[in-house]
């Protein structure tokens, strides 16, 4: 596999395609806002910096990585000489069964089809293509370049040699692949999310404010960083969206999203990407 395609190039679609460019993959990042891409390039160039100052790469191969990613608004072409494509986009099951299914027919019969949902069933998805054994969960942590992990999702017909194809790729980042089963939240957002927003419902509930909250998580339980700013790193809307999965995935209140929560979304207090949530950026 050389050439990948990233379609989303929001947060996590724009590291997606900084990691793969630097470890020598050809990639063309796909997204329908051109503003989007240009911000995207913007934040692959500037964290390359950092990665120079931090010396994890040498300043020569800068532009030889920005060079391996070109950009596209056109989804039709952004995918049609992919070996895989790994779909970041918007958290939203109708947007992502819609491209599968679009994807699925632009591009080679070979390609493997990965979503980085955070939740949304690889089960489902897989069933929106003709080609279901070779649709898999390819779920990275944000920061990209940083986290060593990669939850690989095994849809129910997804084959060993899709799986294995994958596993053995994140390796080739220089990442940790843990295989798990397609069930809602799979394991990362199944524990993570419902600590988030017992959090968010602690503040909501009046118990603590945000520094007493997160400072509790940091300093008792080891954590590097609270729940709340967590939070608002992942991004509100994306938080929600993952809880109702839950929600709906399991039938069980306890999962359902924080008021709070709800209307910071509402008011467009997304976190970090909108410059405000529980904290001020
Ligand atoms: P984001 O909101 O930052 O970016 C999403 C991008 O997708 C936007 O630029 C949007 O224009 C684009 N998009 C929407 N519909 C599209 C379409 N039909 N074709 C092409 N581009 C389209 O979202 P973020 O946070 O990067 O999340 C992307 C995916 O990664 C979601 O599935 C999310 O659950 C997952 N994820 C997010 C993490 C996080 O920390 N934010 C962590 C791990 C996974």
């Amino acid at each position: 596999m050389q050439r990948i395609s990233v379609i989303g190039s929001g947060t996590m679609g724009s590291g997606i395609a900084h990691t793969f460019a630097q470890y020598g993959f050809d990639v063309a990042l796909v997204d329908i806002s051109a503003a989007a891409l240009t911000k995207a390039q913007a934040t692959i160039a500037s964290n390359l910096d950092r990665q120079i100052k931090k010396e994890i790469i040498a300043e020569t191969e800068r532009e030889d990585i920005l060079g391996r990613i070109s950009t596209y608004t056109d989804v039709d072409k952004g995918v049609r000489a992919a070996d895989l494509i790994v779909e970041a986009a918007t958290e939203n099951e109708q947007v992502k069964l819609s491209l599968f299914e679009q994807i699925d027919k632009r591009c080679p019969q070979h390609t493997i089809l990965a979503s980085n949902t955070s939740s949304i069933s690889i089960t489902k998805i897989a069933a929106a293509t003709q080609r279901p054994e070779q649709v898999i969960g390819m779920h990275f942590m944000n920061p990209v370049p940083v986290m060593k992990l990669v939850e690989v999702i095994k849809g129910y017909s997804t084959s060993n040699d899709t799986t294995n194809k994958v596993t053995a790729l994140a390796m080739q980042l220089g990442k940790v692949p843990v295989e798990v089963n397609d069930y809602p939240g799979f394991v990362a957002n199944r524990i993570l999310m419902p600590m988030i927003n017992e959090a968010i419902y602690t503040l909501y509930e009046g118990v603590a404010d945000v520094e007493a909250i997160d400072t509790v998580m940091k300093l008792g339980m080891a954590h590097p960083m609270g729940p709340l700013q967590l939070a608002d790193f992942i991004g509100l809307d994306v938080c929600q969206a993952i809880l109702q999965v839950l929600h709906g995935g399991f039938g069980n209140p306890k999962y359902a999203p924080c008021p709070l929560l709800v209307n910071m979304v509402i008011a467009g207090k997304l976190g970090k990407k909108s410059g405000q949530g529980f904290y001020t950026y």
